[in-house]
């Protein structure tokens, strides 16, 4: 019997109708988004899942998150949370905050979320108040990435992990095209993967998320 892969559209949505299913809130969460006229660069369900099991599989109680907009991701990791755990999420865009806000509520995870509202660099200050962090979102500006992580290592302990999104930037990385962000992008991961304090990985799904555990 010969094996046929299937196109990988369907593979996708294979796993996702298994291991990504929406619920009612995080459904309306991500039609909203649209509706309110934010920018559609949520991560997708399945990310939203994949980040859910990192939260548990780092047994993390303490979450911090760099890039908010309605917090679409935040109620996927919030959800992952024991009892005890808070996720600290920064976003400098009052309005995306607000949105986010009410998002939390809606899926009745206000009480565990910290929202940081300006620019990553002077609240990751804030954000420090709440450290050491088990697991970092970055999921921001990429030309900030650098910063956040050397920040991020400084504010795990051994076997935290950091999660950098949009790793792929729509698969142009492992093209020949060139421009600032895709550079941005290329130069982060290479120096990731050449860290000698972290051990890391690119998991590939939806637009790539680079996996970095500090040694
Ligand atoms: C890709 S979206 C985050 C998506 C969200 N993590 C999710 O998946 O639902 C990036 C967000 O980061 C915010 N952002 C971009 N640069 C930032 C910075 N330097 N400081 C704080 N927030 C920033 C943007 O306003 C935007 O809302």
């Amino acid at each position: 019997m010969s094996l046929e892969t299937p196109p990988s559209e369907q593979i996708q949505a294979y796993i996702a109708s298994l291991f990504a299913v929406e619920d009612e809130v995080l459904r309306q969460i991500r039609e909203q988004t649209v509706e309110q006229g934010l920018p559609q660069i949520a991560v997708s369900a399945e990310e939203g899942a994949f980040l859910a099991l990192l939260v548990r599989l780092c047994r993390a109680r303490r979450v911090l998150e760099v890039g908010t907009l309605a917090g679409y991701s935040t109620v996927w990791m919030a959800r992952a949370l024991p009892a005890d755990g808070y996720l600290v999420t920064i976003e400098k865009s009052a309005v995306h905050a607000e949105i986010a806000r009410r998002n939390f509520t809606l899926a009745g995870v206000e009480g565990k979320i910290r929202l940081l509202i300006g620019q990553a660099n002077l609240m990751l200050k804030k954000a420090a108040a709440f450290a050491p962090y088990d697991l970092i979102f970055l999921d921001a500006d990429k030309e900030g990435y650098p910063q956040y992580y050397e920040w991020a290592l400084r504010h795990l302990p051994s076997g935290g992990v950091i999660a950098a999104h949009n790793a792929l930037w729509g698969g142009s990385v492992a093209g020949n095209v060139s421009s600032p962000i895709i550079e941005a992008v290329r130069s982060f991961n290479l120096r990731v993967a050449r860290d000698e304090r972290v051990a890391a990985h690119l998991y590939p799904a939806g637009d790539g998320t680079l996996i970095a555990v500090k040694k």
